[in-house]
């Protein structure tokens, strides 16, 4: 998978979308619809209301109450306060940053003497070490990783960095995400160099032939990396069908390499607890550049796009519009 969504994810993709026995369990429920059974997923704008029958119902808007955060509109989160719970544009600052109220900073972190600051600093969580370091297994916060080094999650290395597992020595090293080049080896997603129109296919970065697309499959490595998932028949199947879920490119890579560089160079603290909130420095920084790159990237029928909130759909937006400013020309013309 796309480190950053899952590093990010921070932006997080996926929770709701499981792999098994190989394929891709995925199914898109609409309003109202049962969501029951793993892989499935409420379409955008809804989430799984959990409850003795659960179904797909909208997200809550601002003020509205909530148990959990994925109840909550994009960029918000849910937010308690004494016996109430509320969703609200809360938990967007990281450590460092300047707050007024302690609601502003990510949960776990206090608003003191005007800044986000965790008091425990020797005993680290996700998203409580500053700007550029993350937290390590035994609770320390350590800078981020230079590409080359050896890392042990995705997490250690900078943004737009994966650590990559050497298989010949069992060793994983930090490495500038898409820079592999044809003919040479891959083990995963976001390795292979897509501006050539590169993915990983049987351990090898290959140009992209889209003559295999719809391939019968049963495990995610029978599908070309990057560009198409091994996604199952149907929610009970464990047999599938490779089925395009990226697009590549030098367009995308192009998006993706300024978007992640822009989270490098931001200083931004990245593990926020809602990085999608218009008020976090992620988004105030990058925020356009992430939508260009999911753009880019990402098919909007994919599982990504289909299950997360995140901003293929004001990419369409913005094409729907453009289709429309055509459409008067024309008019105008005619
Ligand atoms: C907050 O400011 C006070 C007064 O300047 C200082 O004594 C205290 O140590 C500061 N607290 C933190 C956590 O920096
Ligand atoms: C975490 O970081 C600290 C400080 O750099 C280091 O002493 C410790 O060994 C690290 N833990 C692991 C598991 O690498
Ligand atoms: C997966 O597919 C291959 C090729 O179609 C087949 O030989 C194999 O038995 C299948 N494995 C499972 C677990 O279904």
């Amino acid at each position: 998978m796309i480190k950053l969504f899952y590093l990010l994810f921070i932006f997080s993709i996926s929770i709701h979308l499981i792999y098994a026995d190989g394929c891709f369990k995925f199914q898109v429920l609409n309003q109202f619809e049962i969501c029951d059974t793993p892989g499935q997923v409420c379409g955008p704008g809804l989430f799984c209301h959990q409850s003795d029958t659960p179904v797909c119902l909208p997200l809550n808007p601002a003020g509205e109450s909530c148990w959990n955060d994925n109840e909550c509109a994009k960029g918000l989160k849910c937010y308690r306060y004494d016996a109430d719970s509320f969703c609200a544009d809360v938990y967007y600052k990281g450590y460092g940053e300047k707050c007024i109220n302690k609601a502003e900073c990510s949960r776990g972190l206090g608003c003191i003497n005007g800044t986000c600051y965790a008091s425990e600093e020797a005993n680290c969580f996700r998203g409580s070490c500053p700007g550029s370091q993350y937290c390590n297994s035994t609770s320390t916060c350590n800078n981020f990783i230079e590409d080359g080094s050896r890392c042990i999650t995705d997490d250690n290395c900078f943004p737009g960095s994966i650590c990559v597992t050497d298989p010949k020595s069992g060793m994983s090293f930090c490495t500038k995400m898409n820079t592999v080049a044809e003919g040479l080896p891959c083990n995963r997603q976001d390795l292979c160099d897509i501006s050539q129109n590169l993915v990983c296919l049987n351990g090898y970065c290959v140009v992209y032939n889209d003559d295999k697309s719809n391939a019968a499959c049963n495990v995610s490595t029978a599908c070309p990396l990057d560009k198409e998932r091994c996604i199952c028949n149907n929610i009970e199947s464990t047999a599938g069908e490779c089925t395009q879920t990226n697009m590549i490119g030098a367009s995308c890579k192009t998006a993706k390499v300024e978007y992640y560089n822009c989270l490098k160079s931001s200083g931004c603290p990245i593990f926020v607890d809602n990085p999608d909130s218009a008020n976090a420095c992620v988004s105030k920084q990058c925020g356009k550049l992430k939508c260009t790159y999911e753009s880019e990237c990402i098919d909007p029928t994919s599982p990504d796009a289909q299950s997360s909130n995140i901003c293929v759909n004001s990419g369409s937006k913005i094409i729907a519009m453009n289709s429309l400013i055509i459409l008067l020309i024309l008019l105008v013309l005619l």
